[in-house]
C-alpha cells in the first residue's frame, strides 16, 4: 500500500531559542526573601510560550507541564535566568525544555535551580489545534533530546489519560 508522505516544513532549534533575564524584586518574594514558586512557574510558561510561538508562528496554549522541582532558592537581588528551547514537534503540539538558573551579581556564581518540559498546542483562528512545523535537530544534544521527547510524550499522555479517568469518575463535591 502506498504511504502518504506529509510534506511539513522544518525549523532548527536555534531559530526559536529564548534567554530571559530578570532581577528578583521584593514584590516577587516570600518573607524569607526567596522568589515565589508561582513567579518562577509564570516565567517558565512565558519563556516556553515564546519559543513555541516563534517555532509555530501561531497562537499557542499550554496543555501540560511535567513535574517541576525547585532545587535552590533564588534570593531578592539575584538574577533569574531562563533558557528555553524546543525539543520536538508532534502534529499540533510542541515540547519545550526550560532551564532556570540563578546568577549572583556580587560573586558571579551561577547554578541551575529548576527545569521543566512544557507542552504547547498551536491553535488556528477558530481555536482548533493546527499542524506545526517539524523540528530539525542539529547538535548531538538536540538529537538526544529529540529522541527522548518521544519517550516523555508517551509517559505524559498515558499519565494524563489515567488522571483524566480519575477526575471524570468522581462527581464534583458540593
Ligand atoms: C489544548 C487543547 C486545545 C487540546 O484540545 P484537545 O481536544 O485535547 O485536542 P486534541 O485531542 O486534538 O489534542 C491536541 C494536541 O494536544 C496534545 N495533548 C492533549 N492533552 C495533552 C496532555 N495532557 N499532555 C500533552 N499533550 C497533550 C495532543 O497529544 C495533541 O497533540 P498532537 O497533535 O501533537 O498529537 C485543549 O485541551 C485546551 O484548550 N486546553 C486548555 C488550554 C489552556 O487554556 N491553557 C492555559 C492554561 S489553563
Amino acid at each position: 500500500m502506498k504511504k502518504t508522505v506529509r510534506n511539513r516544513s522544518g525549523k532548527t532549534v536555534s531559530e526559536s531559542n529564548v534567554e530571559m533575564v530578570e532581577v528578583v524584586l521584593p514584590n516577587d518574594a516570600n518573607p524569607l526573601g526567596n522568589i515565589l514558586g508561582g513567579k518562577v512557574m509564570h516565567l517558565i510558561d512565558i519563556a516556553g510560550a515564546i519559543v513555541a510561538h516563534r517555532h509555530t508562528r501561531k497562537v499557542v496554549v499550554t496543555v501540560s507541564v511535567d513535574n517541576l522541582d525547585f532545587l535552590h532558592p533564588i534570593r531578592v537581588g539575584q538574577l533569574i535566568i531562563l533558557r528555553a528551547q524546543i525539543t520536538r514537534a508532534f502534529r499540533t503540539s510542541v515540547e519545550v525544555a526550560v532551564k532556570v538558573y540563578l546568577e549572583d551579581l556580587l560573586t558571579g556564581e551561577r547554578r541551575q535551580t529548576s527545569s521543566a518540559f512544557v507542552t504547547y498546542v498551536a491553535l488556528d483562528s477558530e481555536g482548533r489545534p493546527v499542524e506545526v512545523p517539524q523540528v530539525i535537530p542539529v547538535t548531538p544534544d538536540e538529537k538526544y533530546e529529540y529522541r527522548q521527547a518521544l519517550v516523555r510524550r508517551r509517559h505524559r499522555l498515558a499519565a494524563a489519560a489515567r488522571a483524566h479517568r480519575r477526575y471524570f469518575e468522581k462527581q464534583m463535591p458540593k
